[in-house]
């Protein structure tokens, strides 16, 4: 059996994230709304990276980081968003978010910049994930 791995999304695995993403959705309300478009909102606009998590083949998780809407302040240029972090249900509590943020923190790192999390309100857990991934 393969081993747990974080790659990088290819347009191959976007039904499996659909599906992982529309079990999270029942489980706990993330996305709030579900979109008209999910593949289109896994690839939401100034996308920069995109990566799964999979677990003996099995797509179990997923992340992107996304350019920043930003002010033209000191960061500008220096910030991007991790987004549409989500775990499959079953697989919680096994360090996949970690491994996830961890990724995408390094990728970051390599290209001088810092991450900022796209955050939901009313979901402590992804709080947790990237105050213990680093950075
Ligand atoms: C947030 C999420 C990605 C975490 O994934 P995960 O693989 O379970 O996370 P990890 O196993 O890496 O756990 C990381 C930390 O989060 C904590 N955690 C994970 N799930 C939790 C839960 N349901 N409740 C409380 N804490 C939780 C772990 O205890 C761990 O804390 P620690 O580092 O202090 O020990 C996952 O819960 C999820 O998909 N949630 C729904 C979608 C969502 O809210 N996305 C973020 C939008 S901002």
């Amino acid at each position: 059996m393969a081993p747990r791995t974080v790659r990088v999304r290819s347009a191959a695995d976007l039904p499996a994230c659909v599906r992982v993403l529309a079990d999270v959705h029942r489980a706990d309300g993330y996305p709030l709304n579900w979109p008209a478009h999910p593949s289109a909102w896994l690839s939401l606009a100034g996308l920069r990276n995109a990566w799964v998590a999979e677990d003996g083949g099995r797509l179990d998780g997923h992340a992107v980081l996304a350019d920043v809407d930003d002010d033209g302040g000191l960061l500008a240029g220096r910030l991007v968003a991790l987004s549409r972090l989500f775990v499959t249900p079953d697989a919680r509590g096994s360090v996949v978010g970690t491994a996830l943020v961890r990724t995408a923190v390094a990728v970051a790192g390599t290209q001088g910049l810092r991450v900022v999390l796209d955050v939901v309100e009313g979901t402590p857990p992804s709080g947790s994930t990237s105050g213990s991934a680093g950075d």
